[in-house]
């Protein structure tokens, strides 16, 4: 490997005294001839996602308090699937037998997320503390070190203590940030010792977007021009306010993660949730164009002022007013404010250039001057859609997506905070359609390979890769229907997992070569 890497050293210092040859060189892929966890690099770690609200469950125990998506689901019960996570799939009494699951799998790593509303019941700290709710995480926690899974942890997953958005309104006020700052230290603190990969917020765009912009998620608000079930909000304007807090919000916590003794060694980044664009007619210059400007809207909008401290220059010429600005002080706290790229990928779609925006009905998408297109010019749908599948599968979008990051943003590290399949089975669900999903393995081998495509041969830097998610869950909007654990949920019979094909696969996938067990705790 020295000797291999010897001309290219050269080279490099011929160009450049300023890249590190090791970094410039990429990572080292062994060869391999069938793709397995050998084929990637050393210590590269694998493992499944779930979060909260999705899986708990046990919403009275702990004094755990109502949160946002709680409320929701109940007040309108239509846009939930008449479902809520009540009992979830009741990860809080079944933790243990999970972390077996995990472990047959096979896998090194686990991301989970806290509820705030288990450790600041009513939002805040001077409204009390629940003991028994910081004991749950640590519980949970120490279960997994104990099996050797290195927990990754989400401070944030769209579960806002409903006390807060009764007080302030959550997210559209700028008092979500000293609270927000206020918990995430508190957690920190409390598990920075043994926890070192951190998570501060997940999805920021499908939270203010969907929450705020098309009212699709909770707290369910937008303009009745977008979505005629929104009874408030604001389309346009406060999926940019929300961003803006919660981009403050985690700069903040970020300062506060620094400050903390405990947390030396760990990392804290976004899980950002792009989606991949094609231009929907390639004869059409404009579409092509258009692909920057979405990936600007869509992953820019959240990741640049956390590396560079403000927006995309794109959002700033075209949103003008209505996109809030930063003042000095909070640029600079932004300025390099993760450790690392989380990405979420699931799909692509078409990028169709907008001809004539309206601007009396303002909203993000119309901002970005796209129109998103299920198909293209020659009708053709993007990637494959198997029948029962929630979205398309374009696993070309995703190793294109990773060799974007890298090219646009210096080369930085990434993680594959989740990548899955939903599955719709309606009147066919059962165990045993449940469990037979091919489909999904397929999905979860075809991205692999472009993950190993992306690093292998892109050189992109991503270490780590975690499949949403280990169970069927609480799929927000579409409750429990839209399926997409490696193991099936049987929630007509007290919630007995059962391991499907993909599982499987996933497991045999990762019995091939070393697992990174071998690496210490401090060195992550
Ligand atoms: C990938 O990123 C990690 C973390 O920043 C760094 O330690 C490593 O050297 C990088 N690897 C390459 C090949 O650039
Ligand atoms: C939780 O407590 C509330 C208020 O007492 C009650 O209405 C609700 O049914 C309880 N939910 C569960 C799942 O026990
Ligand atoms: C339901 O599942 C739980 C967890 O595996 C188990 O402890 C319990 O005994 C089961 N209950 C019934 C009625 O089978």
């Amino acid at each position: 490997m020295a000797l291999q890497k010897l001309p290219l050293v050269g080279l490099l210092l011929l160009l450049t005294t300023v890249v590190s040859p090791a970094r410039a060189d990429g990572p080292v892929c062994p060869p391999t001839t069938k793709l397995s966890r050998a084929s990637f690099p050393e210590g590269f770690l694998f493992g499944t996602a779930t979060a909260a609200y999705q899986v708990e469950g046990a919403v009275n125990e702990t004094c755990r308090g109502p949160a946002l998506w709680d409320i929701y689901c109940k007040r309108y019960p239509a846009r939930c699937n008449n479902d809520n996570g009540d009992v979830a799939v009741d990860f809080f009494h079944r933790y243990k037998e999970d972390i077996q699951l995990m472990k047959s799998l096979n896998t090194d790593a686990f991301r989970l997320s806290i509820a705030w509303t288990r450790i600041f019941p009513h939002g805040t700290k001077e409204k009390g503390v629940s003991r028994a709710g910081v004991q749950f995480y640590h519980d949970v926690i120490d279960e997994l070190l104990r099996n050797g899974i290195i927990p990754f942890v989400t401070v944030f997953h769209w579960d806002t203590p409903q006390d807060l958005e009764d007080e302030y309104g959550g997210f559209l006020s700028e008092r979500i940030v000293k609270d927000f700052r206020e918990y995430a230290d508190f957690v920190f603190q409390e598990y920075g010792g043994k926890v070192k990969n951190w998570i501060t917020f997940n999805e920021p765009w499908v939270f203010a977007h969907a929450g705020y912009d098309v009212g699709r998620k909770a707290p369910g608000r937008c303009s009745s021009y977008v979505n005629p079930q929104c009874q408030d909000g604001r389309s346009g304007y406060e999926a940019y306010l929300v961003t803006h807090n919660l981009l403050n919000a985690h700069a903040e916590a970020y300062e506060a993660f620094r400050q903390c003794e405990k947390c030396k060694g760990g990392k804290v980044g976004l899980a950002h949730s792009p989606a991949w664009f094609e231009p929907h007619d390639l004869a059409d210059s404009q579409d092509g164009a258009s692909i920057k400007r979405a990936m600007d809207f869509i992953l820019g909008w959240h990741l640049e002022p956390t590396m560079y401290g403000d927006y995309p220059q794109t959002m700033k010429d075209i949103v003008g007013q209505r996109l809030p600005t930063f003042t000095t002080a909070q640029k600079a706290k932004l300025r390099n404010s993760a450790d690392f790229v989380g990405i979420n990928y699931y799909t692509s779609t078409f990028s169709n250039h907008i001809e004539k925006p309206d601007p009396s009905k303002p909203r993000w998408k119309q901002d970005s001057l796209i129109d998103w297109e299920n198909k293209n010019a020659q009708d053709y749908t993007i990637g494959s859609k198997p029948f029962t599948a929630a979205l398309p599968v374009y696993s070309r979008g995703f190793r294109s997506l990773l060799k974007y990051i890298k090219d646009k943003y210096g080369n930085p590290e990434i993680m594959i905070m989740e990548n899955g399949y939903g599955e719709e089975l309606g009147a066919t669900d059962s165990i045993a359609v449940g469990t037979a999903d091919h489909n999904r393995k397929y999905y979860l081998q075809r991205h692999l390979l472009a993950m190993q495509e992306a690093i292998c041969i892109d050189k992109v830097n991503v270490t780590g890769y975690f499949v949403w998610s280990l169970l069927d869950n609480f799929e927000w909007q579409d409750g429990y229907k839209n399926r997409f654990g490696l193991y099936y949920v049987d929630f007509k019979n007290n919630l007995t997992r059962y391991e499907k094909e993909s599982g499987k696969f996933y497991k045999d996938f990762l019995s091939q070569g070393v697992r990174p067990s071998a690496i210490k705790k401090d060195e992550l």
